[in-house]
């Protein structure tokens, strides 16, 4: 399969969406992302950023609009579409992580690359092996021998499981890394350091980032700043 290069990742047009009838919650009239170019989308809490990104994700549907990723409308896919497409171009780094408990961090880190065919191949062509990549990227995030052989995730300190959560998202190189609130749990040095490391790694494989945050310091490590803001027809807009 040759691969995808389309010079906008993301593109929504006329979009509405709510959880329920007549409570509108977010609309985006027009969001385009260029390939390849990282944004920070901040907003209030509850302000529907959590849900933009499920969005981009197709967990959920649009009531209305269009979301195109790397140039394929995901509305009108099937589930099993939309989840063959986020396993092969989306890396996820969720609010809560969503670590496995009953496996390693090693093992956390190389999920995708097993869902997807796709990021294995460009792990290995990256490093060789996913496991060598995994290795890598722990490493440059400064995990020691000892921590990157517990046993389980919940050895870890929730930082630590945040970086982990950010290697298995960035591991195979997908197109997009779309990031919820990922620095929470990070004090002021680790969060840039994290930051600078995510958005090193994103260059250095052309992936777009999206990067979700209330914490307007972190926005100036961006190439693009965009808020979420009250709208008048209710809910939030982009
Ligand atoms: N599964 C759901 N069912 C119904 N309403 C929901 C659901 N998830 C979120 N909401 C509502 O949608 C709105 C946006 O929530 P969302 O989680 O997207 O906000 P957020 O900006 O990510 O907030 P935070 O910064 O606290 O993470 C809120 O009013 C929330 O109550
Ligand atoms: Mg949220």
């Amino acid at each position: 399969m040759p691969e995808i290069t389309v010079d906008t990742a993301v593109e929504i047009t006329d979009l509405r969406f709510s959880w329920a009838p007549g409570k509108p919650i977010l609309s985006v009239e027009k969001f385009q992302v260029p390939s390849s170019e990282s944004v920070f989308i901040r907003g209030p809490s509850g302000s529907g950023k959590s849900t933009l990104l499920n969005l981009l994700g197709g967990v959920i549907k649009p009531d209305s609009g269009s979301i195109k990723l790397l140039g394929q409308d995901i509305t009108g896919l099937k589930a099993s579409q939309v989840d063959h497409f986020r396993a092969d171009h989306t890396g996820y780094i969720f609010q809560q992580f969503n670590l496995l408990p009953y496996l390693s961090v090693i093992e956390n880190i190389l999920l995708p690359c097993q869902f997807s065919k796709k990021r294995s191949l460009k792990a290995q062509e990256m490093f060789q092996t996913p496991e060598m990549g995994a290795l890598y990227l722990l490493q440059r995030m400064g995990f020691t021998e000892s921590l990157i052989n517990a046993k389980s995730v919940l050895e870890l300190s929730t930082g630590q499981q945040q970086r982990v959560a950010a290697a298995r998202a960035l591991l195979g190189a997908p197109e997009l890394v779309v990031a919820d609130e990922p620095t929470s749990a990070l004090d002021s040095d680790h969060r840039d350091q994290f930051i600078e490391l995510i958005l090193e790694q994103c260059r250095a494989q052309s992936s777009t980032l999206l990067f979700v945050s209330h914490d307007t310091s972190l926005e100036k490590h961006f190439d693009h700043r965009i808020s979420l803001k009250p709208s008048q027809a209710g809910g939030y807009k982009l």
